[in-house]
């Protein structure tokens, strides 16, 4: 009898715990969600100023996209880039982003971007982030791409640093916590609602409540819902994507009936040089480092670092509808992040290069007159062949390396429409109460073709913004 009392009684407390939690909220000054670039730096911001913040990350782990970063981050103006004699402006960054962009970038978040563009390096680093190796991807005028020394993947290094900086601050990480709705009431003479923060559910499937004086969405894109990208964009139906698993869009739902405005939706990159099979990104700085692509008759097509949207249309109107991605020991050796892709053996070698082109299925002698071609191109007067603005190496030195490579979903451009507060607007524009957003659930920054490395810019310099401008509408000013 006395044990079914206390079982009894232990149900019963279990049970008005759940009540109390979903009914009773607890109370916070910022709420974070999303645990990529964008919200670890918001969390951080926030949390510097003196907010209390809670941050949720529905996956297992932290670092979303990020993680899988490989080719760097865009700056103009550091000290990196002087240490290494590159002169650099934010004019040509600005003019550079704008061109990718289709000249459709929203201007003025653009201008932030590339004007703290150095200042978010500097952050980064200051919290003993490695970003001291530049190197130039795609579109770029000169080399801004800012990554560890060696061309180590940027994600890797800079996804532990935040983290460890967002613990030290005590700010409260909830993975495998999911924000399933934002709560709000409506505002006052007509105004927009005003976000009062949001329910969750654990992965055991407690839902409980928190309230929040400021909340920002940071939880990335939906590059890994095709549902969602096929139907924002139904030329993209077959497509393999780049992202991580949990990039679905969550933001989608966050907002529901709040009339928040949404841009550039029908905007997704496609990453040109992505291994067919497994759908691994292939990262563009091997490129920027000098590799070529040529198709299968073994000759190049195209300028290897022109913008991603053509990049990606040339590749598919070969005949194969793939290319392949050709390098040597000393680009290779430029660049430790290539080592992941040996490790996973998707890369094929050989000390000549018709042997090269048996393994790759290519024309062997096609192969090996474009390399050659590209060699003197290399060594005299530039790309006179495709007008290529970079050719920092040329291809001699065996083993040579190749892979195929096809385009595959990459980037959503298109997000919730935020203004340089990074509030989250209404159709109407006016700014949603106690709303912010940073990073790939915003749109508007990189309009119709995003510059590889400014995802990274995009998500910390606005992710910094969003933390700020949130511990402020809680009250905190320091
Ligand atoms: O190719 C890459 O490493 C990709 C970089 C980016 O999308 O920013």
């Amino acid at each position: 009898m006395k044990k079914i009392v206390i079982s009894f009684s232990a149900a019963a407390a279990v049970i008005l715990y759940l009540i109390i939690s979903l009914f009773l909220p607890e109370t916070v000054d910022v709420l974070v969600i999303g645990g990529g670039a964008a919200g670890l730096s918001a969390a951080i911001e926030a949390a510097e100023k003196g907010a209390d913040v809670i941050l949720l990350e529905k996956m297992n782990y932290l670092g979303g996209n990020t993680r899988r970063a490989t080719g760097g981050m865009n700056a103009a103006g550091t000290d990196a880039q002087a240490a290494a004699g590159i002169e650099d402006s934010i004019e040509s960054f600005f003019n550079d982003t704008m061109e990718s962009g289709h000249q459709m970038n929203n201007e003025v978040l653009v201008r932030i971007m590339v004007e703290r563009s150095a200042s978010s390096v500097a952050w980064l680093t200051g919290f003993e982030a490695d970003l001291s190796d530049v190197g130039r991807l795609a579109g770029h005028s000169v080399s801004r791409t800012h990554r560890p020394r060696g061309g180590a993947p940027v994600g890797r290094e800079i996804v532990p640093v935040l983290t460890s900086k967002v613990k030290a601050l005590g700010v409260d990480v909830r993975t495998e916590n999911r924000a399933t709705a934002l709560t709000s009431r409506p505002g006052r003479k007509g105004k927009p609602a005003v976000v009062t923060g949001a329910y969750a559910e654990t992965n055991e499937g407690r839902e409980y409540r928190i309230r929040a004086k400021a909340v920002v969405i940071a939880t990335g894109g939906f590059g890994a819902s095709p549902e969602l990208y096929v139907r924002m964009n139904p030329a993209l139906k077959g497509f393999k994507t780049t992202n991580h698993p949990g990039a679905n869009g969550d933001y989608l739902y966050l907002v529901e009936g709040l009339d928040a405005a949404l841009v550039d939706m029908e905007f997704i990159q496609t990453h040109p040089t992505v291994e067919p099979d497994n759908g691994v990104l292939i990262t563009e700085a091997i490129r920027g480092n000098g590799g070529i692509l040529v198709n299968s008759e073994g000759w190049r097509f195209t300028d290897e670092l022109g913008f991603r949207d053509v990049l990606s249309r040339e590749i598919l109107a070969q005949r194969a509808k793939s290319a392949n991605l050709i390098f040597d020991r000393n680009i290779r050796d430029s660049l430790t992040a290539t080592d992941t892709y040996f490790a996973l053996n998707l890369i094929s070698r050989a000390d000549k290069l018709e042997d090269l082109a048996d393994l790759l299925s290519i024309n062997p002698r096609g192969l090996v007159e474009a390399v050659a071609r590209y060699n003197s191109l290399q060594a005299g007067r530039g790309d006179e062949d495709f007008g290529r603005n970079n050719l920092p190496r040329s291809i001699i030195d065996p083993p040579f390396y190749g892979i195929r490579v096809a385009p595959a979903v990459h980037h959503c451009m298109g997000g919730l429409r935020i203004n340089e507060k990074t509030e989250v607007l209404t159709q109407s524009g006016l700014p949603i109460g106690g709303l912010f957003a940073a990073g790939e659930a915003t749109g508007g920054i990189h309009a119709a073709n995003r510059l590889g490395g400014n995802s990274l810019t995009d998500a910390v310099t606005f992710g910094r913004i969003s933390g700020e401008k949130a511990a402020l509408m809680a009250g905190y000013t320091r």
